[in-house]
């Protein structure tokens, strides 16, 4: 058996409010009833803007497949979701195909460009440089999203690139509405684009004030960039103009990000993950994700247990969640990297043997032994609140009328990413390098600690949380899902599944619902405001450190009733989503 690291680090450089604003601030068990799902007996597109799932969903109803949906989507959502994910950021493809029944998966995962450098955001006493890992050039990964979708149109596709991209260059050329939330998350950034003329020229309506709600939002160097995808794909954004704009640019403002870089990247299509959970199959992300190996391996621990006797608002329960979560990421931090440069350990983590013993930890932690210290910080004036609130990153899922999945995951990683409009292309640079480890026990943006199996290497690729997942029932396509967070797309991915499957929830109902998150560390058991205080002191007795806080994960799933074969789809009611099946 692998050894555990069950020490936990002692400094929580994370982390913010409030231990028990539960019992400081009580608030009544709030979870309204969910919506009705949205429904269709022909095929079911779920992604975060109205504007994306209707691209799908013209797509479905003109006859074309699951994957051409998706990719009607995805770019459609470069554009009106460009704090997400874009162009320049990279992604995950989980892909079922009906004919013959496979599962892969596309990694499209932004590399360290071949100048990247173990200590790169360090300086000559080797502290790490505030920022350097997530703000500017040096912050980008070479983006992988393109020639993943350029390898799932190879593969799958049915429609010619123009048509599928048609809805996306129109909403950059023509524009769209800003909504109010957008609107926020625009001035947000506002103070970061002010040091990159490309990203003001972009982003600033006069002066260095961003567009906002209610402003029609135009990006022309972005349609053109689009167009000429449209017209020549990877070969043009790897190798073309788009290439020789991206590199030339990279020089001027001191990116390492070559000509070369680009020409090099490539797709790699993977094995997915596999597990067993009461009877259904789950196929999910391998490494460089975590998602997959950790979705499988929290389920596998719980199976043994009968969820269905827990109220799935209870103390108790979330108690179980949340141990098997924490004996997940801790695992996480010391075995996860990218396979082509450590060995992950995976077929340990995923089997049912392991979980057995992490299981019987588990129950002798019923009343935890080891209480954390404690958090003084809560007792302070002005508490950090460097919590990040992860309005970032977007998962879209599809099954069309022939029963093909996608479970797609994509992302520029924090808002804007690296905040850099990379020349006239029109696009962010991602900021994919904060995934790494930049220093062995330092936390990235989401406060994930890592050690050497995900230090930085050149053409390394990042560890990731993201967890595009298929779920079949007896070889027949059931659910696709997964979710934006950071590694709390992990754990409310695992929720909404296993909200389905142990308590029959619809899938708006399991996707709305209140949710919890651990990652080993820091040391806290994160749980939605809308959870009762007095389940939050329920968790406290039981020995945990709780934080109540609005998590923020966004959950887009769709699935297929075994019984009457009818489509259903859900948005998460977090964000601006919406599911919608063809009419
Ligand atoms: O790959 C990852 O795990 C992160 N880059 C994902 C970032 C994310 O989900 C941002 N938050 N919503």
């Amino acid at each position: 058996m692998f050894s555990h690291p069950h020490s936990r680090p002692s400094r929580f450089i994370f982390l913010a409010l409030l231990l028990f604003t539960a019992i400081l601030f009580p608030v009544g068990q709030t979870h309204a009833a969910a919506p009705d799902p949205a429904w269709s007996s022909k095929g079911m597109a779920s992604t975060a803007h109205p504007l994306a799932t209707a691209a799908a969903q013209k797509v479905l109803e003109d006859g074309g497949n699951a994957v051409d949906a998706a990719l009607a989507a995805i770019y459609t959502l470069d554009v009106v979701t460009p704090y997400s994910e874009g162009l320049g950021g990279g992604e995950f493809w989980v892909v079922h195909w009906a004919k013959d029944g496979s599962v892969i998966t596309i990694d499209g995962r932004e590399s360290a460009p071949a100048a990247a450098k173990q200590n790169m955001y360090l300086d000559t006493a080797g502290a790490v440089i505030p920022g350097l890992s997530t703000y500017g050039p040096l912050a980008g990964g070479v983006p992988g999203s393109v020639a993943a979708r350029e390898e799932a149109l190879k593969r799958y596709g049915s429609m010619k690139r123009s048509r599928i991209m048609k809805d996306a260059i129109s909403a950059a050329d023509k524009g769209f509405i800003l909504t109010p939330s957008q609107g926020a998350i625009f001035e947000a950034a506002g103070p970061y684009f002010q040091q990159y003329e490309t990203s003001g020229a972009v982003m600033f309506k006069s002066d260095t004030t961003t567009w906002s709600v209610g402003d029609r939002f135009i990006q022309k160097d972005l349609a053109s960039t689009l167009k000429r995808i449209a017209k020549d794909g990877g070969d043009e954004f790897y190798r073309g103009e788009t290439a020789e704009e991206f590199a030339r640019y990279m020089q001027e403002v001191g990116g390492i990000i070559t000509a070369q870089d680009l020409a090099d990247y490539t797709p790699i299509v993977r094995e997915p993950i596999h597990g067993e959970y009461r009877g259904y199959d789950i196929y999910s992300m391998p490494p460089p994700s975590s998602g997959g190996i950790h979705l499988v391996q929290i389920l596998n621990i719980l199976e043994e247990w009968n969820l269905e006797q827990f109220d799935r608002y209870s103390a108790r329960y979330y108690h179980h969640l949340g141990e098997a979560m924490e004996a997940a990421f801790a695992d996480r931090s010391h075995f996860l990297g990218d396979p082509a440069f450590v060995n992950v350990p995976t077929e340990g983590l995923t089997s049912k043997e392991y979980a057995v013993e992490l299981r019987s930890s588990i129950n002798s932690l019923w009343e935890r032994k080891v209480r954390g210290p404690g958090d003084p910080r809560m007792y302070m004036e002005n508490p950090p609140d460097s919590l990040i609130k992860p309005s970032h990153t977007s998962h879209l899922s599809v099954i069309d009328q022939w029963g093909n999945m996608v479970a797609l995951t994509t992302s520029v990683n924090t808002h804007f990413g690296s905040k850099v409009i990379v020349g006239s292309n029109g696009f962010f640079l991602n900021n994919t390098m904060d995934d790494f480890s930049i220093q062995p026990g330092h936390p990235n943006a989401f406060g994930l600690i890592g050690e050497q199996a995900n230090a930085i290497r050149p053409e390394k690729r990042p560890l990731s949380s993201m967890t595009p997942t298929l779920v079949l029932k007896d070889g027949k396509p059931f659910m696709a899902i997964g979710a934006a967070g950071g590694p709390r797309i992990i754990t409310s991915t695992l929720q909404s599944v296993v909200n389905v499957i142990d308590f029959g929830a619809d899938i708006q109902e399991a996707i709305s619902d209140p949710r919890i998150h651990h990652q080993w560390s820091p040391d806290y058991l994160f749980i939605d405001p809308e959870i009762s205080p007095d389940c939050a002191k329920e968790l406290y007795r039981l020995g945990h450190r709780v934080v109540r806080y609005d998590l923020g994960s966004v959950v887009q799933g769709v699935m297929i009733d075994p019984e009457t074969g009818l489509y259903f789809g859900a948005a998460d009611p977090r964000a601006g989503g919406t599911a919608a099946g063809v009419r």
